[in-house]
């Protein structure tokens, strides 16, 4: 397991608290896609929810796959507010994107805030889309974002302390969360950085518990996404530098692909 979500039990629900992840302007996008789609969508990566619920709450019908018991435990719990009508369009099923077998093809597979770069080696890229072109019915359509890669960034001495991202915060259960991060390694010859997002969760007594993310994070430059997705089968037919669909440009924080299942 790459990506380590499940490092503490716990992690799902803090991740629901980050406002840089709650607030994100993804959803539309995604929903969009999903209403445009006509038919049965496949969400690979799910997490807790943040787009399946709002996608299934628009009226499509949606199976979410993600590997994390920790993330999925926490969908489970939100799926369990909704109402029955809304819960019967959702699927949910806990497995590793880069090999799973669901026996039924779907209209549009999304993949969205950054699953594809918890997959290191190419290897493990090719098994995620050569699962997702069987699972797409002809002309099916995949839609992905990852971030575009900051060159300046990239070459930047490591800093060794920690950042906050997430200013203190109050829980529902009257704990309090606080989160820092930091790259402890860069491995340009793997287009690979080490990251740590470290949650500090604060409980009533005061007492404070360090929950430490680790994983490697693949970075893909626009080329080697292109010639990647040609590889597998698919088409790119639209690219953008933002979620509110403005072209791919030099200072695009974000690639953004909607690919097409080529026969
Ligand atoms: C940044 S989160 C995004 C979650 C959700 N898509 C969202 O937008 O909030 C990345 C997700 O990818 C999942 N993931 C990473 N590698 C995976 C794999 N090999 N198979 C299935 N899920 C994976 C993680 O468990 C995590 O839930």
């Amino acid at each position: 397991m790459n990506a380590n979500y499940d490092a503490h039990p716990e992690i799902g629900e803090l991740y629901d608290h980050i406002p840089l992840y709650r607030d994100r302007k993804d959803v539309a996008f995604y929903v969009d896609l999903c209403r445009a789609a006509k038919g049965e969508v496949l969400e690979l990566g799910c997490g807790t929810g943040r787009i399946l619920i709002p996608a299934a709450e628009s009226g499509c019908a949606i199976t979410g796959l993600d590997q994390s018991g920790s993330m999925m435990d926490r969908c489970r719990t939100k799926l369990r507010a909704l109402t029955p009508e809304v819960q019967n369009r959702i699927t949910l099923i806990e497995a590793d994107m880069t090999s799973f077998s669901l026996g039924r093809t779907f209209a549009l597979a999304t993949v969205p805030f950054r699953p594809l770069q918890h997959l290191i080696s190419v290897e493990e890229q090719l098994s995620f889309l050569a699962c997702v072109h069987r699972h797409l019915r002809p002309g099916g359509k995949l839609a992905l974002d990852v971030f575009n890669p900051n060159l300046q960034a990239l070459a930047s001495a490591i800093h060794p302390d920690e950042i906050e991202d997430t200013a203190e915060l109050a829980m529902a259960d009257g704990r309090t969360m606080r989160r820092m991060y930091r790259i402890t390694a860069k491995h340009p010859a793997e287009q690979t950085n080490d990251i740590e997002l470290i949650y500090y969760v604060r409980d009533a007594a005061g007492a404070i518990k360090r929950i430490v993310q680790a994983f490697p994070m693949r970075y893909f430059f626009r080329f080697e996404l292109e010639h990647l997705m040609a590889r597998a089968g698919f088409e790119i037919t639209e690219l953008y530098g933002s979620l509110d669909r403005s072209p791919f440009t030099d200072s695009s924080l974000e690639m953004i692909v909607i690919a097409t299942r080529k026969d």
